[in-house]
């Protein structure tokens, strides 16, 4: 496994590969690496050649006000992680080398990137957008492996590649949990104990929510109040947003019919913004 900090040499070695005829597959990530990601490395280890895993904590996706300085970061811990797996390079560059200089180029994807947590989180999803197509430019790879956990993220990635004519397949892998049904994410380890109790709300409510889809419910303002009382039963839960959408498009839906929904949840537990989703339809 090699460690790449730099854009040039990263090319010239995947350049190498692509003039074997080998195919690349890119699993981008912000690192402090868990199970979650590792499940996308190995998709992408199973399906491509050659794997690239950049880990690259993105400062603009983060708003001023958000937790930039506080995300965690331990590129060792990551690298001994990767170093399990066949991952044939590794991408983490110093801020500067991705942008070296003031950006005028950006990519939004709109209105998909301003709804939802997008609306929280005014600018994110261009910080994503524009990373991800710098990351993409940079690895020209064959596929992408992107988490369903951030289901919004996924779907904005999608709807990028298809409206710029990107020749990469995206590939959805579905969340990975704790055994409690927690949502791994790097973010966990900044809950407090009591948090990290709690947090298992969020998994309990989806549960909730898919089941009344499964069984044939059809009204979104039933089932969306349902699963807000399951949240709101657990004090700790400061609930920041929980919607129903269709699964492909996210536009709002408010009876459902034979298209599976989604289910987005964002809720605080302390200063830790953590988000869940569940794909559900009816049986
Ligand atoms: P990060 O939060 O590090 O996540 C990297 C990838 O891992 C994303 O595709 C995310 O959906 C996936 N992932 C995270 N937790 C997961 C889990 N529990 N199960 C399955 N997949 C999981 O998402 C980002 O970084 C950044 O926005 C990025 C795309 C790298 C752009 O900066």
């Amino acid at each position: 496994m090699q460690l790449f900090e730099r854009i040039a040499p990263l090319r010239a070695a995947l350049k190498a590969h692509r003039l074997a005829g080998e195919t690349i597959g890119v699993v981008p990530t912000m690192g402090y690496l868990h199970a979650g990601h590792l499940k996308l490395v190995e998709r992408a280890v199973a399906e491509s050649d050659r794997v690239v895993v950049t880990i690259f904590v993105n400062p603009t996706q983060f708003g001023p006000n958000e937790d930039l300085d506080a995300y965690p970061r331990d590129l060792e811990s990551d690298l001994r992680q990767l170093g399990g797996l066949p991952v044939d390079h590794v991408f983490a560059p110093p801020v500067d080398e991705m942008y070296g200089r003031p950006m005028q180029a950006f990519v939004e994807v709109k209105p998909l990137g301003d709804i939802l947590i997008g609306e929280a989180r005014p600018g994110h999803f261009r910080g994503v957008a524009t990373v991800v197509t710098k990351l993409f430019n940079i690895v020209q790879p064959d596929r992408a492996y992107f988490g369903e956990k951030d289901y919004q993220q996924l779907t904005i990635i999608r709807r990028m590649v298809a409206d710029l004519e990107m020749p990469i397949e995206i590939v959805a892998v579905p969340t990975v949990r704790e055994a409690d049904g927690l949502a791994m994410s790097s973010r966990n380890v900044r809950l407090s104990p009591s948090d990290r109790a709690a947090a298992t709300v969020l998994a309990r409510a989806l549960d909730k929510g898919e089941r009344l889809v499964a069984g044939g419910e059809r009204d979104a303002g039933l089932i969306l109040a349902s699963t807000r009382a399951v949240i709101e039963a657990e004090p700790r839960a400061d609930l920041r947003s929980l919607d129903l959408r269709d699964a492909a498009t996210l536009d709002a839906v408010e009876r459902i019919g034979a298209r599976p929904v989604v289910l987005l949840v964002t809720a605080r537990f302390g200063d830790v913004l953590l988000i869940d989703q569940r794909v559900a339809a009816s049986d």
